[in-house]
């Protein structure tokens, strides 16, 4: 395995693949054998959620015992532990939402049981905390007050960063946006969405997102756009890694094994930037799939090592993609450079441009038709992917 920081959420090797239709096809995983096992594939990191590690209701001694078990394992193995997240959606007591449910003493319930999970998160050295809320929705739209309710979200994102702050721990939240299913509209649907209301909270320096590429995909979005914007605007703080084709159900497959060509183009903005430099993300390289339900257990390990070889194969054709000269000259060709100049020139009045008869002449029909040469790139890119 490559030197890339991979991880996986002890969630995606520990599911039994029980589903709407059918029971579990396989046995529970104990979340410390999980460790050990990711460490020997070569991973570098896991994530988990409360609930991976010890049982909803569960007095403090199991509680701990739980969270000692994957700690010893994690400080035997070197497998780092980098992101904490809490189940909110499992338990009944959920299923009108944890934040926006209309119950309030469930969403006290729920604000304490996320706080107790950053109390965890800190206390396992992670510096990720994710927040997927997969019960806050509705199927109805006369379900809630829906200005209520995003208002409650809001609360609770805010009131979990000034915790963090509070006591002074190095950790930063990634919200998880999913458009739909368990609910049939979930709140905060994209990563646009959620950039939007991060924007109107008093600790949103600290909140950030956790994209994933199937959600996006569900949702008939462009996940490396999103990526893309999520950079941007500074806020790219954790992934999700998996498969997904097009807009059905959550699938959840092994990266690369979905949309292949934009898996290539994932990893080419991940291990190799944007072609005019800009903002990078530096953190791991997590995968957040379901080893599927035909599989068994050694189904399941061969599927947790295809996400890293994916992964690893893909960077190659990648590296190899961005240091052709024949993809350079494209890219020149392509007005892919130009487009890193400002379009404005620095300190140019509006005044100055607005007199500016230089823009009027330029050669309208030269413009017109122009050949951009787009079709050749990708095509070159094609040859690097399966050439
Ligand atoms: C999904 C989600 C979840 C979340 C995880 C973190 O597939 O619907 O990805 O797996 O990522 O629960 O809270
Ligand atoms: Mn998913
Ligand atoms: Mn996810």
């Amino acid at each position: 395995m490559s030197d890339i920081k991979y991880s996986f959420g002890l969630w995606t090797v520990g599911w039994p693949a029980n589903d709407p239709f059918g029971s579990a096809t396989r046995p529970d995983l104990d979340p410390a054998e999980s460790v050990r096992k990711l460490a020997d594939l070569g991973a570098w990191g896991f994530t988990y959620h409360d609930n991976d590690v010890f049982p909803f209701g569960a007095s403090e001694s199991e509680r701990q015992a739980g969270i000692d078990a994957v700690k010893k394992a994690a400080q035997e193995s070197g497998l780092v532990c980098e992101m904490v997240t809490t189940n909110t959606f499992s338990h009944p007591i959920f299923k009108d939402g944890a934040f926006t449910s209309n119950n309030r003493d469930v969403r006290r319930f729920g604000l304490k049981k996320v706080l107790r999970s950053v109390d965890n998160a800190a206390e396992m050295g992670a510096s990720t905390f994710v927040m997927w809320g997969g019960r806050e929705g509705t199927e109805y739209d006369n379900s809630k007050d829906l200005h209520a309710a995003h208002a409650r979200y809001a609360e609770g994102i805010d009131t979990v960063a000034a915790y963090i702050k509070s006591k002074g721990y190095d950790l930063r939240i990634g919200l998880e946006p999913k458009p739909n299913e368990p609910r049939g509209d979930i709140f905060l649907p994209t990563i646009g969405h959620a950039i939007a209301l991060i924007d109107t909270l008093d600790n949103g320096d600290i909140v950030g997102l956790n994209p994933e590429t199937g959600h996006e995909q569900m949702a008939g979005l462009n996940y490396t756009h999103g990526l893309a914007l999520a950079l941007y605007c500074g806020k790219l703080f954790h992934i999700d890694l998996n498969g997904q084709h097009g807009p059905k159900y959550d699938q959840d497959l092994v990266f690369g094994h979905g949309d292949l060509l934009n898996a290539f183009f994932t990893v080419d903005l991940l291990e190799n930037g944007f072609p005019n430099g800009g903002p990078r993300y530096e953190g791991p390289r997590h995968f957040d799939y379901k080893p599927s339900r035909t599989e068994y257990l050694d189904g399941v390990w061969e599927s947790a090592k295809a996400n890293m070889e994916t992964y690893d194969m893909l960077a190659a054709k990648a590296a190899a993609y961005r240091q052709d000269p024949e993809v350079q000259a494209a890219f020149e060709h392509a007005g892919i450079f130009e487009l890193g100049q400002s379009t404005l020139a620095e300190g140019e009045s509006f005044d100055a441009f607005m007199a500016d008869t230089s823009v009027e002449g330029i050669d309208v029909d030269a413009a017109a038709e122009r050949d951009y040469g787009l079709v050749k790139l990708h095509q070159l890119a094609l040859k690097h992917l399966i050439g």
